[in-house]
């Protein structure tokens, strides 16, 4: 897959897939947008109430939600064990370009989180373990509960197949009691589906640019 590197609004870089006309993230603003649905309306609600957090990420890309996860676990003592899956990993070529970090401390970190081995837990720091897993949401099985799962396919619109009603079915039984799956997307198809589930579905404001973004609980 062809990919090439474009600049966000909010200065942060992202990525263009030319045979999709889709990019990685928001062209708002990469990190602002991971901050709003991943971090602020995922992470830190549930960092306030458990002591050790599992989390899956469907769609690892370039690793900015990893990464950005690891910083609040860090900053907030809280213990998170984050499973990325991804079918089409960035090469390595193209990542070391990615100019989201400014500190040399926080580019070294991203880069020993992009260079991680594949499906090998790697301790980030003490508070966040980290395992990438090279497989696509569909063949994938899990093998242990989430409490949180950050869905970061691109759109239905580039790639309809990450919208299937199989794959939240698959996601449900993925998820504890109790836990929660975040996304930017807020279409109505979606939100139906994951309510059919037996999802209890949730909209909150978007990040800059995006009216609504989902939350959804397992209860
Ligand atoms: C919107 S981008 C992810 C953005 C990423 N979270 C980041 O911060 O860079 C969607 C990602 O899903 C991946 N992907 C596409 N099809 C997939 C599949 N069937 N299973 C798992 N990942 C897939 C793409 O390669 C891409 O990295």
């Amino acid at each position: 897959m062809k990919r090439e590197i474009r600049l966000t609004a909010d200065g942060s870089p992202t990525l263009y897939v030319p045979e999709l006309d889709e990019t990685y993230h928001s062209r708002h603003g990469s990190v602002q947008e991971a901050l709003h649905v991943f971090i602020a309306n995922g992470l830190k609600p549930l960092a306030s109430k458990n002591k050790s957090i599992q989390i899956l990420e469907v769609g690892f890309g370039t690793g900015l939600n990893a990464f950005l996860s690891a910083q609040f676990a860090h900053e907030h003592q809280s213990s998170v064990q984050y499973t990325g899956i991804e079918a089409f990993p960035v090469e390595e070529a193209i990542w070391r370009q990615l100019s989201y970090f400014q500190k040399p401390e926080e580019k070294a970190i991203y880069y020993e989180l992009m260079a991680a081995s594949w499906e090998e837990p790697l301790a980030l720091n003490s508070n966040f373990t980290l395992t990438k897993v090279k497989n696509s949401i569909q063949d994938w099985q899990p093998k242990a509960l989430f409490d949180l799962i950050y869905f970061d396919a691109f759109g239905p619109r580039a790639q309809a197949e990450m919208w299937n009603k199989a794959i939240f079915e698959k996601l449900f039984t993925a998820l504890n009691k109790g836990g929660v799956l975040v996304t930017y997307c807020a279409q109505g198809q979606f939100r139906r589906d994951l309510k059919a589930i037996g999802f209890e579905v949730l909209s909150l404001p978007g990040p800059p640019g995006k009216r609504e973004m989902t939350r959804a609980y397992k209860i």
